[in-house]
């Protein structure tokens, strides 16, 4: 009987113009940082990659880069594995940052994660979706309202992040004189992650993402107690009060929550439409087709533009226990890199990935994670809001469009976009 290799724990080396930890590579157009993904997969095991070299007193700090479709499933689907605490972002959260602020649940691990998963799940079941669905398609018309009142000008501004604020703060139950300036944190706390700032930016404004996050828990912290006193139909009194276990979220899970709800919910979801509106625009026979039957077209569209534009790039995780996976052996306390922006690309899955195609059917992308227990709690939130706003974009008698190329932050955590101008062309006859 044959006896399989074992896997090695040797490192391999990732090409050189696929430095994945060089902040630099981010800033490439997006042509060259697709290649140098493609050229990761085909490595016959995940590539290593040196954060910050030994010194006398720090060991290497490094990752391995998970860059195929099947690879970043397994590891999605095994937390026992592939831990998410100590964090999944890059840096990972400094401890006193967690103490102060509360572990967000994105960085929990079984059983904290299950348990605080369980409370934060009544905010997104079906009934309730179904029932924000009007507010939805409200909102939806508003933003479109007021875009064509405006006249052109900055899609992300006008129309993109708007919408799902909007309807996160709806649901939660967000007073209008919180708004304006939770929209201003929350743009201050996740303008700059996983962006290279030159030091002169840090000592300009030390802290500011910060400063923006500990404002915006002391005001969830306030909500809370306001609701727990008095009760209403919203997500904040659902949240807080204590169900049938026992269990609801104190001031400062509330607070982490609602500050992951903002990134993770209405940062996400504004560059997939902005995305969207670009993907569109490039591509007039898909956005014909979308156009000629909306409801037959539109979910297969929203998964598309999700797929190609892959709003989260990356989270990473700690290996626990030893594992073998995609040919390499890893060791407890390895640090893995899950890049669904090259696992949506993987062309052992999806024929010509590079194609926007809005019938390609099936689309098992992981835009919203590999699955597992982490999976994305509002993706079927996103999806109603994407299709609802492009209902409204589509069916109005205007020819909306991207004006030139979108202004990208060039971040190594999410696809985000800083501006993308728009027109409307003259409406057909
Ligand atoms: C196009 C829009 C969106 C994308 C691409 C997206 C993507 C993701 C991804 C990749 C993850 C991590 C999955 C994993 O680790 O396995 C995630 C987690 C999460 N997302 Fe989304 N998301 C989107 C919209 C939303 C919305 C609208 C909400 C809520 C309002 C939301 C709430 C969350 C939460 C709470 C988590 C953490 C779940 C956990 O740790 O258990 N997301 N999302």
């Amino acid at each position: 009987m044959r006896v399989p290799a074992q896997p090695a724990a040797r490192r391999t080396v990732h090409p050189p113009e696929a430095d994945l930890a060089d902040p630099l590579f981010w800033q490439l157009p997006r042509g060259a940082r697709l290649d140098a993904f493609a050229a990761l997969r085909k490595l016959e095991s995940p590539a290593y990659f040196t954060e910050r070299p030994a010194t006398r007193r720090r060991p290497e700090q490094g990752f391995y880069a998970l860059v195929g479709h099947a690879d970043v499933v397994r590891a999605s689907r095994l937390p026992q594995v592939f831990a998410s605490a100590p964090g999944v972002t890059t840096p990972e959260p400094a401890r006193w940052v967690r103490f102060l602020f509360g572990e967000s649940m994105v960085n929990m691990d079984a059983p904290h994660h299950t348990q605080l998963r369980r409370v934060v799940s009544r905010a997104f079941t079906p009934r309730l979706l179904a029932e924000a669905d009007e507010d939805i398609r409200r909102v939806a018309g508003r933003v479109v309202d007021d875009m064509i009142a405006q006249r052109p000008g900055d899609f992300v501004a006008s129309v993109a992040s708007r919408m799902p604020f909007e309807v996160i703060c709806n649901l939660m139950g967000i007073p209008e004189h919180y708004r304006a300036e939770i929209a201003g944190r929350v743009d201050h706390a996740s303008e700059n992650a996983g962006v290279k700032r030159g030091i002169g930016a840090r000592l300009r404004d030390p802290g500011r993402g910060l400063r923006a996050l500990a404002r915006m828990h002391l005001m969830m912290a306030a909500l809370g107690r306001e609701r727990r006193r008095r009760p209403t139909g919203d997500l904040i009194s659902a949240l807080v009060r204590a169900d049938v276990d026992g269990q609801g979220l104190g001031a400062r899970s509330l607070g982490s929550f609602f500050s992951l709800l903002m990134v993770a919910g209405v940062e996400t979801t504004r560059n997939a439409i902005t995305h969207a509106l670009t993907l569109l625009t490039e591509n007039p026979d898909q956005r014909a087709l979308l156009a000629s039957d909306f409801d037959r077209y539109a979910d297969g569209a929203v998964d598309e533009v999700v797929r190609h534009s892959t709003p989260i790039i990356q989270f990473r995780r700690t290996v626990r226990t030893e594992y073998a996976l995609g040919g390499h052996l890893f060791r407890p306390g390895d640090k893995v890199v899950l890049y669904y922006a090259s696992a949506n690309r993987d062309e052992r899955v999806f024929s010509d990935p590079d194609a926007f195609d809005i019938t390609r059917s099936p689309n098992p992308h992981l835009g919203y994670g590999g699955g597992g227990p982490h999976f994305c709690l509002g993706s079927h939130l996103a999806r109603q809001e994407i299709k609802a706003l492009f209902r409204e974009l589509l069916g109005r008698p205007l020819a909306l469009r991207a004006v030139g190329l979108p202004d990208l932050a060039g971040s190594n955590f999410d696809n985000r976009v800083r501006a993308l101008r728009f027109a409307f062309d003259p409406p057909a006859p």
